[in-house]
C-alpha cells in the first residue's frame, strides 16, 4: 500500500449542503452529550460523497470544527482508513484491488496489469477520460473468493483478467455489473452448486420416518448381546432409548433400556464401583466398606483428612 498523503491541489473551502447539514445534525443527536466525536467516520464519509469520492483538507477542517475535535485527530482518521480517498477519483469508478496474500496467490498481479493497462500505469491517477482510477489496498475481507476488487460499495470476486475487463466494460457503458462472485457459485458456496445436504427430503419432511428408523436401528446395534443377560456397562454409553412399534424393535428397545438402567446403577453407587463388581461383592457378602476418617490423638497434630477437604 502506498503512503497516504493529501492531494497537493486543494479547494478553498467546504460546507455541507442544507440537506447534508440536516442529516449531520440528526446523526450527531444519536450520540450522548460530549461524545459527538464518535460520529467522525459517518460525517467524513458523507462529506466524501458530497465532494465526489474524495475528502479534502477544508472538509476535514469543517468536520473537526463541527465535532469539536482537533484537526490532527480528523486528519489521522482520514489518512489511516483506505475507505477515505485523499485525491480525486474516477467519475464512474475507483477500483480498490486487494493485494494481500490470498488474493496475490490467486492472481491479483494479473488483475493489477489490467488496471494499469486500462486506467493508468500508476495508482491514484485518473484515466485519460477521468472516468476511472485505481489503487491497491490490503485485505477487504472476501479472501474466500480471492482475487477480488471493491468498487464503490460492491465487491467483485473470483475474478480473472477477462472477468475484470468485463466488469470495467459494464461500468464504462453506464450499466451496473452483477456484484459478488463472477463464477457459477452462490456467495462462497462450492462452484457449480451445493455438494452436501442436497437430499430434498431433508427439507420437505418426507424422509423423516425412514431416518428415525435408521437411527434407532443403528443405536440398537451398538448394544452388545451381553446387555440382554449380564449387562456390560462399560460398553453401553451410546445406547439411547429406542422408539419403534415392531416386536423386533421392541425387544431391542428393552435391551437398550436395560443397558442404560445398569449404567445409571453403576454411577449411583457411592464408591463408583462398576455394577458387575458390585454384584459380585454382594453375592460374596463382601460389600465395600467406607473407611472412617483417622482419629486425632490427644495432644498431637490433627490428621490431614483428604476426603473432608473435597
Ligand atoms: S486477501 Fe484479498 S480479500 Fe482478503
Amino acid at each position: 500500500m502506498s503512503v497516504r498523503r493529501l492531494d497537493p491541489v486543494q479547494p478553498e473551502s467546504f460546507a455541507f449542503t442544507p440537506g447534508n447539514l440536516v442529516w449531520a445534525k440528526e446523526t450527531l443527536a444519536k450520540y450522548p452529550e460530549g461524545r459527538q466525536a464518535s460520529a467522525v467516520i459517518p460525517i467524513l464519509w458523507r462529506a466524501q460523497e458530497q465532494i465526489g469520492g474524495w475528502i479534502t483538507r477544508p472538509a476535514m477542517e469543517y468536520v473537526a470544527r463541527m465535532l469539536d475535535m482537533s484537526f490532527i485527530r480528523v486528519y489521522e482518521i482520514a489518512t489511516f482508513y483506505t475507505m477515505f480517498q485523499l485525491s480525486p477519483v474516477g467519475r464512474k469508478a475507483h477500483v480498490q484491488l486487494c493485494g494481500t496474500t490470498p488474493c496475490m496467490l490467486r492472481g491479483a498481479e494479473e488483475l493489477k496489469e489490467v488496471l494499469r493497462r486500462r486506467i493508468h500505469r500508476e495508482p491514484h491517477r485518473l484515466s485519460a477520460n477521468g472516468n476511472f482510477s485505481w489503487e491497491e489496498v490490503e485485505c477487504l475481507g472476501a479472501c474466500v473468493n480471492a482475487p477480488m476488487v471493491l468498487i464503490s460499495k460492491d465487491t467483485y470476486e473470483d475474478l480473472t483478467p477477462e472477468t475484470l475487463e468485463r466488469v470495467l466494460d459494464e461500468i464504462a457503458a453506464g450499466r451496473e455489473p452483477k456484484p459478488g462472485p463472477q463464477i457459477d457459485r452462490q456467495f462462497s458456496a462450492p462452484e457449480g452448486g451445493p455438494t452436501t445436504l442436497i437430499d430434498p427430503s431433508l427439507y420437505d419432511g418426507g424422509g423423516a420416518g425412514e431416518r428415525e428408523q435408521a437411527s434407532a436401528t443403528t443405536a440398537a446395534r451398538q448394544v452388545p448381546p451381553s446387555a440382554a443377560g449380564k449387562p456390560d456397562t462399560a460398553r453401553t454409553e451410546t445406547a439411547p432409548a429406542v422408539h419403534s412399534p415392531s416386536p423386533e424393535k421392541t425387544s431391542e428397545a428393552e435391551r437398550s433400556r436395560q443397558a442404560v438402567s445398569d449404567r445409571a446403577e453403576a454411577h449411583a453407587t457411592p464408591e463408583k464401583v462398576p455394577s458387575r463388581v458390585a454384584r459380585a461383592a454382594r453375592e460374596a457378602d463382601m460389600s465395600v466398606v467406607k473407611q472412617p476418617p483417622p482419629r486425632a490423638v490427644e495432644g498431637s497434630e490433627p490428621p490431614f483428612d483428604n476426603q473432608s477437604k473435597k
